[in-house]
């Protein structure tokens, strides 16, 4: 069973929905227990997990194969403790959605994330790591009020060309 983290957010709906598709077997864990609630009256077996309560952790978890980890935008803080989790559940493969340029830790988000993969490598569990750059939705979301007010939009990319990387420590489908 594969365990989706973020489940309610712009990744891990899509990611859900997809999973749903292809038929795999997937637990979908949401912060909000609305959205847990619905999720399950829609037939998805959907968990409440709040990193920062520790009591979600292990009962979310539970029974899953593979881990997708992700965290609210600057809260990677708080994803050390799923690890952990993780390890006591028997996770056998963690997917972390993680950012471009992460390696380098040049920036805030790139050490923030780049600190987890660490602790992901040290567990010792099967990993890939995700680096997308700045996802489309930011169009819609953080730049749509100066979008809006000023028909402009800034970001710090200057006229960069614009990658993603996608580390692979073991295939996709092992
Ligand atoms: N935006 C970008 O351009 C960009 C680029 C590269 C990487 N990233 C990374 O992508 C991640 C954000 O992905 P996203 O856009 O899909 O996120 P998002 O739409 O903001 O969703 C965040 C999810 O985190 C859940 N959440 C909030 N607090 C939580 C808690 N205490 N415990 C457990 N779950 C909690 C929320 O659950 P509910 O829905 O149930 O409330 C929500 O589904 C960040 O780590 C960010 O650094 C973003």
């Amino acid at each position: 069973m594969i365990i989706v983290t973020g489940a309610g957010g712009n990744v891990g709906r899509q990611l859900v929905g997809r999973l749903k598709e292809a038929g795999a077997p997937l637990r979908a864990c949401f912060n909000s227990p609305r959205k847990a609630a619905e999720a399950r009256a829609a037939g998805i077996d959907a968990a409440v997990l709040d990193y920062a309560k520790p009591e979600t952790l292990d009962p979310a978890l539970a029974g899953g194969e593979k881990l997708f980890l992700l965290s609210p935008p600057e809260r990677t803080e708080l994803e050390p403790g799923v690890v952990e989790a993780a390890r006591r559940a028997g996770i056998r493969k963690i997917v972390k959605l993680s950012v471009w340029g992460a390696p380098s830790e040049a920036f805030t988000f790139a050490r923030a994330h780049r600190a987890i993969e660490r602790k992901i490598e040290k567990s010792g569990i099967p990993l890939t790591f995700l680096r997308p750059n700045g996802f489309m939705q930011n169009f819609v979301a953080a730049h749509a009020s100066t979008i809006k007010n000023q028909g402009a939009f800034y970001a710090p990319a200057r006229d960069c060309r614009i990658r993603s990387s996608v580390r692979r420590a073991m295939p996709l489908n092992p």
